[in-house]
């Protein structure tokens, strides 16, 4: 297989050398891999048919749905018979699973067009989406002639991501943002190619997801939000977390939930407070309790519960923060008792009895364990754990979870946290000693960026950017800081570096405002940044 994949990529690419190197008329992002520009044009239209193999009927439909949505076009679902009455074919093919698993990266595809033919090939489901989705991504972009008809300037592409793991962490626990804006999120991550959602969903100002077990999580913990602590509960029930799950699903994004522990738990304190471990006077009943068995149990089955909704098989566990609330630790009786009979002597070690006692829950439901890098100096097991690299003031936690062997996940504050400002002018959002996350920064992050020195057998698995939602209210200023940075997060995770260029990617960039537009999206326009007032908290 690797060799007729090989065979197909010299015969498209020969004739110019496997690296094209003027992309005039691609307007893809992220920027395919290698990509050939053929001088024909293709035309979308109601008379086009999309032919797929069988096994790829469920892909065929989204195209179809997809383009309809985007171009107004209807094309039609055939099987090859009648060619006659169609002008030109979109053909979606599967070709046999490698026996050498792992050679060719699971989510590769090629595209091949031509005045008739849009030839969509891959090893993998995953592979045939993103095809499709470069295809969506043309014909949103290309001219529009006639009635309902697209010209799409025909390119041949090889195309592969970087990394595995593209992310976008979302924080609804601050302020919540609802059902439609998250599917307009997972509309946009699929657009761009990225394939993990990280759902904050619980945190101090509120608990977001319902559970049956305790339902007071929802209806007690929902209560408020970041700005105001009286806002009527807002969570999301089960039935739509499953609707959204289904939503990503369909769009090759998984969804992983973050249920934050021992501390970022004052909310499902509110609701359950024979659970709290206290605070600070900063944080009050900022943890969970680790010296009482009870805390575990309802712990666990909420766990449960979270498991049986999400199929990811991974569950964030947070594991972040908790020194700024554990005061309370010292003087609780149960805490202290628990310490002197496991020959405890400092509160770190408190935490990641805690940290292990729970990742031995979800380990028993066979899901992995994530956690921010905190959990570098735990020793939960390797195998079982992914830490996410968020403190960029700390290249040692990185490099401490990569010499132990852990996956990491970099999303480092600067330039991954997108409640960072992104341009000097811009009052509300964060920084940290004056920096801030700009649009080339988050650009041309990759692994290099972080000054660690990688073991050989270092296991990167990819890059996320983080939404946190203290100073983000509205669904507006949720936009604003999102767009246009998710489109160089997702060229960062997507695009070898000797392919990537700030100047292209920018004149691309400016094509895509007017998809940005269609969609109602109010953007950060960083070529007229006087023409975009940045929205109030
Ligand atoms: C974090 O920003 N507390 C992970």
């Amino acid at each position: 297989m690797k060799e007729h994949l090989l065979f197909i990529v010299v015969t498209l690419f020969s004739s110019i050398g496997l690296i094209a190197q003027d992309y005039a008329k691609c307007r893809l992002i992220p920027l395919p891999q290698k990509i050939e520009e053929v001088n024909a044009v293709f035309k979308l239209a109601d008379k086009t048919e999309i032919i797929s193999e069988s096994g790829l009927a469920e892909q065929a439909f989204y195209l179809q749905k997809e383009l309809l949505r985007y171009t107004g076009i209807s094309t039609a679902i055939g099987t090859s018979k009648d060619l006659k009455s169609y002008s030109t074919r979109i053909i979606l093919k599967l070709t046999p699973q490698s026996k050498n698993k792992g050679v060719v990266n699971e989510e590769s595809y090629f595209m091949k067009m031509n005045a008739d033919e849009c030839v969509i090939e891959a090893e993998t489901h995953k592979g045939i989406f993103y095809g499709i989705v470069s295809l969506i991504q043309l014909a949103r972009l290309s001219e529009k002639t006639g009635n309902r008809v697209v010209e799409i300037d025909c390119l041949n592409i090889f195309d592969e991501p970087l990394y595995a793991w593209r992310g976008l962490m979302l924080d609804e626990s601050r302020h919540f943002f609802g059902k439609e804006k998250v599917k307009q999120l997972l509309d946009w991550m699929a657009m761009y190619k990225l394939n993990r959602f990280h759902w904050h969903l619980t945190d101090t100002p509120g608990w977001r997801i319902e559970i049956k077990g305790y339902p007071k999580l929802g209806y007690i913990g929902g209560i408020g939000n970041h700005t105001c602590p009286y806002t009527k509960a807002e969570f999301y029930t089960q039935d739509e977390i499953k609707e959204i799950i289904r939503y990503a699903k369909e769009r090759n994004i998984e969804v992983i939930p973050e249920i934050d522990m021992p501390g970022h738990a004052a909310a499902a304190n509110r609701a359950y407070p024979e659970f709290s471990g206290g605070g600070s006077e900063r944080y009050p009943d900022f943890t969970f309790n680790p010296g009482k068995d009870s805390v575990y149990t309802f712990l666990t089955r909420v766990l449960k519960e979270v498991d049986a909704l999400f199929p990811s098989q991974i569950i964030h566990l947070g594991g972040d923060e908790v020194h700024f609330g554990n005061e309370n630790w010292k003087s609780d009786r149960s805490i202290q008792a628990l310490m002197k009979k496991e020959n405890m002597t400092d509160l770190k070690e408190v935490e990641n009895y805690f940290l292990k006692r729970m990742a031995d829950s979800v380990i028993v439901m066979n899901n992995k364990i994530a956690a921010w890098d905190e959990v570098a100096e735990s020793d939960l097991p390797t195998d079982k754990t992914l830490v996410f690299f968020w403190r960029h003031d700390k290249p040692s936690q990185l490099q401490k979870a990569v010499d132990k062997g852990f996956p990491v996940v970099l999303c480092p504050r600067i330039p991954l946290y997108f409640d960072f400002i992104q341009d000097a002018s811009h009052k509300q959002g964060r920084t940290w000693s004056g920096d801030y996350s700009s649009l080339d920064k988050v650009y041309a992050f990759n692994h290099k960026s972080v000054p660690v020195s990688y073991p050989a057998n270092a296991n990167i698995l990819g890059i996320q950017a983080n939404v946190w939602a203290e100073t983000i209210v509205t669904p507006q200023r949720l936009d604003f800081m999102l767009f246009p940075r998710i489109a160089a997060l997702a060229e960062a995770g997507w695009t070898e570096e000797g392919n990537k260029n700030f100047d292209g990617f920018n004149k691309r960039l400016s094509k895509h405002l007017k998809l940005y537009e269609e969609d109602n999206i109010y953007y950060y326009d960083p070529f007229s940044p006087q023409n975009t007032c940045e929205p109030v908290k």
